[in-house]
């Protein structure tokens, strides 16, 4: 099994994402991870203590929202999107397969209005379908690889209802070719697999985490579900 070695958190991810893709379990390195951080944030490479700023900023531009509207945060690491929903009025539900990630996000927000719950993108709960006005999918989709992809994708768009919203935030890649994850961005063709699910683009802005190098490239892409689309 990997083993930890202290500097080089990159590195220790890939591998325990490796092994996990060994056994066919791409999901299962997370909780590892979660728990071998025993609380230090550091550890956990995507953990910034804050919403995402494209999130923020998207909230910003779309106020008011109608109060006791139904959003779900995928994936929801230690919870800080899920709270910039619940701020706003939101009936907000987060969900993440880490058992230590929930716990983490409970202890971090012991007052928080939001409905932390451990569930698995592979195995929804049936309730869940088509009934969410506000889905936010960031960075999950891209953490596990390309043979789930299509499984990912027609799990994150089954969780919008009717007239409902997915804002998505994720890498991109500018060819069809695999690469070498984690992370695997997504190419043009799987962006365009979520329309297939009945989703329409209302919104698309491509941005960088480092403005100068528009190397890695990630983009913020709002959908809408059609009333009549089931
Ligand atoms: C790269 S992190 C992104 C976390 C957060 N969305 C963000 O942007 O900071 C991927 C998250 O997805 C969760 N995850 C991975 N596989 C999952 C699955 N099958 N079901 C639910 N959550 C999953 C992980 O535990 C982890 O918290």
């Amino acid at each position: 099994m990997a083993e930890k070695q202290s500097g080089n958190l990159q590195n220790y991810v890939k591998q325990l994402a490796t092994e996990a893709l060994e056994k066919e379990q791409p999901s299962a390195w997370f909780e590892i991870l979660y728990a071998q951080a025993e609380g230090d944030v550091t550890q956990i490479p995507w953990a910034k203590l804050t919403p995402h700023p494209y999130l923020q900023t998207w909230l910003n531009n779309h106020q008011p929202f109608m109060k006791g509207q139904k959003a779900l945060i995928i994936g929801c690491g230690l919870g800080d999107d899920a709270e910039a929903l619940a701020k706003l009025g939101f009936d907000v539900t987060a969900f993440d397969i880490s058992p230590t990630a929930i716990s983490w996000c409970q202890r971090r927000f012991p007052d928080s209005s939001v409905n932390y719950v451990v569930a698995d993108l592979f195995a929804l709960p049936l309730e869940w379908h088509l009934a969410f006005d506000f889905v936010f999918e960031c960075r999950n989709i891209q953490a596990l690889p390309l043979n789930v992809r299509s499984a990912v994708i027609s799990a994150v768009t089954s969780l919008v209802k009717p007239g409902g919203k997915l804002l998505l935030i994720t890498r991109i890649r500018d060819t069809e070719a695999e690469p070498s994850g984690p992370p695997w961005s997504l190419s043009d063709s799987e962006l365009q697999h979520l329309e297939s699910f009945g989703l329409q683009q209302v919104e698309k802005i491509v941005f960088s985490d480092h403005p100068q190098e528009m190397d890695i490239k990630q983009v913020r892409i709002e959908y809408q579900r059609q009333n009549s689309q089931r």
